[in-house]
């Protein structure tokens, strides 16, 4: 497994935009600190391509909508492709947009949890994000 850099990853999947402003938000708050940072919509990535960014990377930062108390298929998807690369030594964050019952950061929490990353605090907003939340994000 090659040596991780002072970079990161964020990945994400989206229904209605708002986990896709998150991302962004995300991705500008980690490169306004000056590390690498690459941002992936799982929808239009090459999977195999995102592997490799977070085998390089000390840092995985992942999104989904909540979707029926839990995360978006492809989000679930791409965790249970990631499951089998057993990345070690990383830091790992959930985030994501719900409406009522949450659900999708907590099934992220525990399948990250359960690949041994050190989870890191995750980051839940209702509907859209407002200007005020996503200043919180930077
Ligand atoms: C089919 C469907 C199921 C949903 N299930 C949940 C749910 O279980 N819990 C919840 O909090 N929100 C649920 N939502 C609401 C979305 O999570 C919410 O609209 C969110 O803002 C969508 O984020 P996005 O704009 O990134 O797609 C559901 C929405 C749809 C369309």
């Amino acid at each position: 497994m090659g040596e991780a850099k002072r970079k990161a990853t964020v990945v994400f999947d989206t229904m209605w935009r708002s986990t896709e402003m998150m991302a962004a938000e995300i991705t500008r708050g980690i490169a306004s600190k000056g590390v690498e940072v690459r941002l992936f919509n799982l929808r239009n990535s090459d999977w195999s391509e995102i592997i490799k960014e977070i085998v390089d990377s000390r840092v995985i930062v992942v999104g989904s909508p909540a979707l029926n108390m839990g995360m978006y298929p492809t989000v679930g998807g791409f965790l249970t492709f990631l499951r089998g690369i057993r990345p070690p030594n990383k830091k790992a964050a959930a985030f994501g947009s719900y409406g009522w019952g949450k659900g999708a950061v907590k099934a992220m929490d525990k399948e990250l949890e359960n690949m041994r990353f050190e989870v890191l605090p995750s980051l839940e907003i209702k509907y859209v994000p407002g200007e005020e939340e996503l200043k919180k994000m930077l």
